[in-house]
C-alpha cells in the first residue's frame, strides 16, 4: 500500500483443503509456511521495490487459527526486527470491515452504520459508531453463514470451501427455472424473536440434510441427481440470503442508521448483494460492500488499509 492506495498484492488460496471438506489446522499452518516467502517475493516484484523501501509492516494477530496466525506473526516480527521497521498488529474482523474503504474515500461511509460480518467463522452484527468504535450487537448462536454454505456443499459433495460452489449451482438453477425465485421456499426461514439480531443456521442445515437424504432414498440412488443438487443449492442460497437481508433491515431500523455494510468472504455472494441493494433502495438506506470480490475474501489489502487508518489516528492525517 502507498497510503490508502493498493500498489500490489499477492494471494494464495489453500486448495489442499478441497479434498477434506474442512480446515485442518496442521495442514493450514504448513501451507501458510510454504506460501509466505514466495508471496512476499512476488508482491515485492510486482511493486518493483525491495523490503528496505517499506516503512511499516502490518500483520493480523487475531482472531483465527492459531498455527496459521503464528506463522504470519513470526515472519512479520522477524522482518520488522531485522530491518528496524514499525510493526502494526491488526484485528482480522476489523480488517474485513475496513476492506470497505478500499477504493473509497473515508467520507463515503457515514456513522453510525450497521455492519454484517459474514465469513466461514463469523456471522456478527456490529454497530459502527465511529471509525474506531465497533460494538457487537448480534451474532450467530451456532454455525456461521459461510460454515453453513460449507456444510451444505459437503452434504452434496461439492468441495471446500463450499460457498462459491453452492452459489454457482444455485445460479444454474435460477437460470433454468426463473419462475421458482418467487415461489414458496422449501427450507425454514429462521429469524428468531421479533427484535433479535442473533442468527441460527443449525435448523436450516438439518433441514437441508433431511431433504438430501429423503431425495436419495426416494430415487433409490446412492447420490443426488444433478438437478436435485442445483435445486437444493438454490433453495438454500435463497433462504440464507433472505434471512441475512431481513436481519440487516431489522438492525438498521432498530439503530436508526442510514448506512449498511457487508464484510467477510460471504459478502462476495452476488445474490446477497442484489437483495441488499434492492432492500436499501426500497428503505432508503445506503448499502456498501467491498468494491471487488478479492477484497471480500481474506486478503492483504484489507490488513493494509486498516493499518493505514491506524496510523492516521496517531498522526491525525485523515
Ligand atoms: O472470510 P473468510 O475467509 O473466513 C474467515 O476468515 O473466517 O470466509 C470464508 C467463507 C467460506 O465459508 C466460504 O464458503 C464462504 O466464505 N464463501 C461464500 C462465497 N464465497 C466464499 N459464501 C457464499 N457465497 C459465496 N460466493
Ligand atoms: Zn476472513
Amino acid at each position: 500500500m502507498k497510503d490508502r492506495e493498493l500498489i500490489a498484492m499477492s494471494t494464495r488460496t489453500q486448495m489442499e483443503h478441497s479434498g477434506t471438506g474442512w480446515v485442518v489446522p496442521e495442514v493450514a499452518a504448513r501451507s501458510h509456511a510454504n506460501a509466505i516467502f514466495p508471496c512476499i517475493q512476488d508482491v515485492l516484484e510486482k511493486a518493483g521495490i525491495s523490503l528496505q523501501d517499506i516503512d511499516y509492516i502490518a500483520c493480523t494477530e487475531k482472531p483465527g487459527l492459531l498455527p496459521s496466525l503464528l506463522t504470519g506473526m513470526t515472519v512479520a516480527k522477524s522482518i520488522a526486527l531485522s530491518l528496524w521497521k514499525e510493526l502494526i498488529w491488526i484485528d482480522h474482523i476489523e480488517a474485513h470491515i475496513f476492506a470497505n474503504y478500499l477504493e473509497r474515500e473515508a467520507y463515503d461511509i457515514e456513522f453510525p452504520a450497521i455492519v454484517l460480518t459474514v465469513s466461514g467463522w463469523h456471522t456478527e452484527f456490529y454497530l459502527w459508531k465511529s471509525m474506531f468504535e465497533l460494538e457487537l450487537v448480534g451474532q450467530t448462536l451456532d454455525d456461521a453463514a459461510g460454515e453453513a454454505f460449507d456444510k451444505v456443499s459437503k452434504m452434496m459433495w461439492l468441495g471446500f470451501p463450499g460457498g462459491r460452489a453452492v452459489a454457482d449451482r444455485a445460479a444454474k438453477y435460477r437460470l433454468r427455472y426463473p419462475e421458482k425465485i418467487h415461489m414458496k421456499r422449501i427450507f425454514p426461514e429462521v429469524l428468531l424473536d421479533k427484535d433479535s439480531l442473533d442468527f441460527s443456521f443449525s435448523g436450516l442445515k438439518s433441514a437441508v440434510k433431511r431433504e438430501v437424504d429423503e431425495r436419495i432414498q426416494r430415487a433409490s440412488l446412492w447420490s443426488l441427481t444433478e438437478d436435485d443438487i442445483d435445486e437444493i443449492a438454490f433453495e438454500f442460497e435463497e433462504v440464507v440470503t433472505d434471512i441475512l437481508t431481513k436481519k440487516i433491515e431489522r438492525a438498521a431500523k432498530i439503530y436508526s442508521v442510514k448506512y449498511i455494510l457487508l464484510s467477510g468472504w460471504v459478502s462476495a455472494n452476488s445474490i446477497l448483494k442484489e437483495k441488499l441493494q434492492a432492500m436499501s433502495k426500497r428503505e432508503n438506506f445506503q448499502f456498501c460492500a467491498p468494491v471487488k470480490n478479492v477484497y471480500s475474501m481474506d486478503n492483504a489489502a484489507m490488513i493494509g488499509i486498516r493499518a493505514y487508518y491506524e496510523l492516521t489516528k496517531s498522526k491525525n492525517v485523515i
